[in-house]
């Protein structure tokens, strides 16, 4: 009779030092299989005298069971193994950037769009939007420009033709927007007070060099309520200002100025260091425009059928455009509409880096640059 014990030891190493799948199942089938040792030792069983029969089926059992555990054993070692190479060697970085790289960029105007409506989205503000082209009421009269105001001779409007037919009518012609504040009217028309909105928007103006195109974009800003103060329009466009331009402390300064839709009226500037070659926002003694703002006038309260003696406001106009030059060190407005694909492959966003207030407004991580 063989010693089993020295058997089991033996095909115990031999399991244990099996570093493939398949070599375990060639050791199994060596042991276990039709033709296997252990199977073949069964076998013979029947041969033997009943009590040496009754002892020998006992342990070749035990064997049987032992040796079966150890090939799950090891099965279960080598299937981890083989699972871990192929996660190894599947691993994908994820952090690396797409390639072939992505084409197509968002332009600095778009990217500006979106950075404002998520910083003044969290201050709970709509997005309102109006035609480009505009009746002059919306966009003069309703602001408090009647016919002949001198501001409406400061605008460089582009009056188009209504009817080709009949002489040219200044009076009653459409214009193409030479601002986005008409929104303003607009929205009063169709809503009644508290009103919060932006409206970005393309405005025109018969104008051309390096800081001014024909077609440019503004942003319009509207708030309208009970009890509505200038301490509320400081902090909504301080708290603007600081989100935008994404720094912590940002000097500002409102100083005294004239729209006529506005009374009182102011101009905003932030503070920033300008040389000749380079212009830091929030550092320096230097001031900059960047905003026209106000309380709402009662007239055009009243041009929106609102009742001022129940409700104000305050409204603001900025350049989107002017902003996009100021945060991006873009030096020449002109070259935003002259679609060559280098200078937005230069200037422009990568589509995935969404703007929000929490993931990060401009990701100067993304800069496609
Ligand atoms: N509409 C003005 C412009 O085009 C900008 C502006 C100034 C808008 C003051 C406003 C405001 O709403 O309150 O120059």
């Amino acid at each position: 009779m063989e010693n089993l014990e020295d058997l089991k030891n033996e095909i115990i190493a031999k399991i244990n030092t099996c570093t493939e799948l398949k070599q375990l199942d060639d050791v199994r089938v060596a042991v276990l299989g039709k033709k296997g040792k252990i199977t073949e030792m069964m076998k013979g069983l029947g041969a033997l005298p009943q009590e040496e029969k009754i002892a020998f089926g006992k342990g070749l059992n035990i064997l049987k069971n032992d040796i079966e555990a150890a090939l799950e054993k090891q099965k279960k070692i080598l299937e981890e193994k083989a699972l871990n190479e192929k996660l190894k060697n599947e691993t994908i970085d994820v952090t690396l950037p797409v390639r072939p790289e992505t084409q197509g960029r968002i332009h600095p105007v778009s990217k500006i769009y979106e950075e404002v409506a998520a910083i003044f989205g969290q201050m709970g503000f709509d997005i309102a939007e109006g035609p480009d082209i505009e009746d002059q009421f919306h966009n003069f009269n309703a602001l408090n420009m009647p016919v002949n105001h001198p501001a409406r001779q400061m605008q460089d409007t582009f009056y188009l033709n209504n009817d080709p037919t009949k002489q040219f009518d200044m009076e009653t012609a459409y214009v193409i927007r030479t601002h986005t504040s008409g929104v303003q009217i607009r929205t009063m028309e169709k809503q009644q007070p508290p009103i919060r909105i932006i409206a970005p928007g393309r405005t025109y103006r018969s104008d051309y060099d390096a800081t001014h195109t024909p077609m440019f974009h503004q942003l319009e800003g509207l708030v309208i309520d009970k009890n509505i103060t200038l301490a509320h329009l400081k902090g909504c466009l301080y708290d603007f200002m600081k989100a935008f331009f994404e720094l912590d402390e940002l000097p500002v300064r409102y100083r005294p100025s004239y729209f006529p839709f506005t009374e009182p009226s102011a101009e905003m500037d932030i503070g920033c260091l300008k040389t000749k070659t380079e212009l830091k926002i929030g550092a320096g003694t230097d001031w900059m425009e960047v905003l026209g703002c106000g309380m709402v006038h009662p007239n055009v309260l009243r041009a929106g059928g609102i009742d001022p003696d129940e409700y104000q406001g305050f409204a603001f106009g900025l350049g989107i455009d002017r902003l996009a030059m100021l945060k991006y060190g873009i030096p020449d407005l002109r070259t935003f509409f002259e679609s060559d694909v280098r200078w937005l492959k230069h200037y422009g966003f990568t589509p995935l880096d969404f703007s929000s207030m929490t993931g990060g407004l401009s990701n100067n991580g993304g800069l496609a640059r």
